[in-house]
């Protein structure tokens, strides 16, 4: 397959179940790693306002690399723990830097579209600790990394996209590795495990523009079995 090629291999392994979640169309990008395309948007309202509750508990802030670099997405977190730079490193801690606070609640919706996403990904009884909540403004991005902080890689990423659209560039297990170039939109869900757990990725700048559900932010939701 030619690399930055947008990978669109459709599946339809789940006709004879009727619910919009199962329909929600299935593209594989290699093994272990699935766009499940518009599968939160049957969740939208419940997802959206649960979101509001958290970033006002845990307002997203601008966190800083190890290496000094301001991050250009303002992140914040929900669940038992919480993904955080600063000048000591990457880390999960449970309680929030900011505040001193434990890190808010898992919205009941939001465990529950990550377990069915995985689920629908093949990855049966997933059980997220940490939900990751990314804000892009127009022009931030994320450069190529690997999800490595949690645990044990048994269990898979769930990434739940919101808002503006964004380029997400997906790699390979080695950062030279050529990307592919994935366009996300409001309600795609993508999941990778397996195989796939410790690929590389990133997300492009986020282009200028307006969603209805967010304004003029692009929304990324990661969920993690951190512990
Ligand atoms: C990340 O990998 O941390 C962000 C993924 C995304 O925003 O889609
Ligand atoms: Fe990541």
């Amino acid at each position: 397959m030619r690399a930055e090629e947008v990978v669109n291999r459709t599946f339809n392994l789940f006709e004879d179940k009727d619910t919009a979640q199962c329909q929600s169309r299935l593209e594989e990008l290699c093994r272990g790693a699935v766009v499940l395309r518009a599968f939160a948007l049957a969740d939208e309202a419940p997802v959206l306002a649960a979101l509001d509750e958290v970033t006002a508990d845990a307002p997203p802030r601008h966190m800083v690399t190890p290496g000094g670099f301001r991050m250009s997405v303002a992140l914040t977190n929900c669940g038992s723990y919480g993904w955080v730079t600063d000048h000591t490193g990457y880390r999960y801690q449970a309680s929030d830097p900011d505040s001193g606070k434990p890190w808010p609640r898992m919205p009941d919706v939001f465990r529950k579209v990550a377990r069915d996403a995985a689920a629908r990904a093949g990855f049966e009884n997933f059980n997220p600790d940490a939900c990751l909540v990314n804000l892009y403004q127009p022009g931030a991005r994320v450069s190529l990394h690997q999800d490595k902080n949690e645990r044990d890689f048994s269990a898979p990423i769930v990434s739940v996209s919101l808002g503006l659209p964004a380029v997400f560039l997906w790699g390979g297990l080695r950062r030279q590795e050529r990307q592919v170039r994935v366009q996300l939109t409001h309600g795609d869900v993508m999941v990778w495990g397996g195989p796939a757990r410790l690929y590389f990725h990133g997300v492009r700048p986020v282009m200028e523009g307006y969603h209805p559900a967010t304004g003029r932010l692009r929304i990324n939701l990661t969920f993690r079995r951190a512990r």
